[in-house]
């Protein structure tokens, strides 16, 4: 049994040996109640977004973790969801919390979590349609959607990866099964996913190839890609030779699809992480748009499998704990990073969402919550 010995503004300590330790879990009921959290009242500009005090803190189920939030990074489908992509879900449920990606520390434990205990550093993802998200002081995640936080990274460079990672992970390595020796072309490697994607297939031993953007092209060439090609001044379907086992696509669109198919080998696996699925059910709602998805997925599985032999899939990010614990090596390791370009304080969330939509930042954007004002971070070599 655990008791609640001390209260400090708001937030409850326990004592666990020697040291006095946030928060606990009695009967599923967490102690901190409310925190800050950035609210998504409803869909548009980052002006639609609101930092609030008030914030309710759920209890704890079993499974789960409260983390206290030291730094989260804003991905593209927290600038999306902001904008209205998957009204046909979310909207219903307003108002909700963007966020898939933290760094932080456990606050407490729901009763049948054994991997982590409190004051623990932990990183990792919630699933793309978590209601509350990770911009708040305090995030509940499942106990897999969590690994522990290698003490070489700061919580600012762990919060870029486990979601773009996570992504790249279940498309190379749970649906492709790359394995060593294989060719793999990341179309759109610059960014946060094609460039895990790049990391974790060459730490599995495969050679990569890279499309991307010509500031990228040293970076993705110092991680272990073979060949980059920078797609603004090259035609990589001339440039890129041979054939490849696996072709993940991060850029999704109709070019990027034909020529990444016809790189393939017969029995090869293309992916696209530009899925269809969320775009037909907000264009003709759940009960239609969602039988569409599949339908159009399914003809282009038959087609491509008959016109080409290969394997085709959308890709979309799902917690995998085998995938994070990797992932969690593999950064401890300094063997997958995410370049940070900039970092906002949490109470800057429009400003952060802003520079993104108006492409001011190219790279990761990462919200802090221990800074006071915007940072500009170094390029990650
Ligand atoms: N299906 C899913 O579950 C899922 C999950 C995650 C993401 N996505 C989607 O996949 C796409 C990529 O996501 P992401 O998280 O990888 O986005 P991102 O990090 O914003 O990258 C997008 C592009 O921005 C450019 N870029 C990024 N960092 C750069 C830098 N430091 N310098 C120069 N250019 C840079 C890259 O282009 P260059 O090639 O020019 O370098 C990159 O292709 C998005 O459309 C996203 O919505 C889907």
């Amino acid at each position: 049994m655990r008791w609640l010995l001390r209260k400090r503004n708001g937030e409850a300590f326990i004592r666990i040996g020697n040291k006095w330790k946030l928060g606990f879990v009695e009967c599923n009921r967490t102690v901190v109640t409310s925190c800050r959290a950035v609210l998504l009242p409803r869909f548009g500009g980052p002006e639609v977004l609101e930092l609030r005090d008030n914030a309710q803190v759920p209890d704890l189920k079993s499974n789960e973790v409260l983390v206290r939030a030291r730094a989260v990074s804003v991905n593209p489908l927290d600038t999306r969801m902001r904008s209205g992509y998957g009204r046909s879900l979310f909207e219903p449920l307003l108002p909700l919390i963007l966020g898939r990606d933290i760094s932080g520390e456990v606050a407490a434990l729901g009763g049948s979590v054994r991997s982590f205990s409190v004051g623990q550093e932990v990183f990792g993802a919630l699933h793309p349609t978590a209601l509350r998200g990770t911009y708040t002081d305090y995030a509940v995640l499942a106990e897999d959607e969590l690994t522990s936080k290698p003490a070489s990274i700061s919580h600012v460079e762990a919060s870029a990866i486990p979601f773009a990672a996570l992504t790249a992970w279940r498309a190379l390595r749970s649906t492709a099964r790359i394995k060593n020796g294989q060719r793999v072309l990341v179309v759109g490697g610059g960014g946060a996913v094609g460039f895990s994607a790049i990391q974790l297939a060459v730490a599995a031993g495969c050679h990569v190839s890279t499309t991307c953007g010509g500031e990228s092209v040293d970076r993705l060439l110092a991680a272990g890609a073979e060949q980059a090609v920078d797609y603004t001044t090259e035609d990589y379907e001339v440039a890129i030779k041979g054939y490849f086992d696996t072709v993940l696509d991060t850029i999704g669109v109709p070019e990027t699809e034909r020529i990444g198919i016809n790189l393939l080998k017969r029995g090869g696996h293309y992916m696209t992480l530009q899925g269809e699925a969320a775009s037909l059910t907000d264009r003709y709602g759940l009960a239609i748009g969602l039988p569409l998805a599949t339908t159009a997925l399914i003809k282009k599985q038959i087609q491509y499998r008959y016109s080409h032999g290969i394997e085709y899939w959308w890709t979309y990010m799902r917690a995998d704990a085998e995938g994070l614990d990797e992932i969690g090596r593999l950064a401890k390791a300094g063997k997958l990073k995410i370049p940070v370009e900039k970092t906002f304080p949490i109470t800057q969330v429009r400003e952060a969402h802003e520079a993104k939509d108006k492409r001011l930042i190219q790279g990761k954007v990462v919200l802090d919550f221990d800074e006071l004002k915007p940072t500009d971070h170094e390029p990650v070599q």
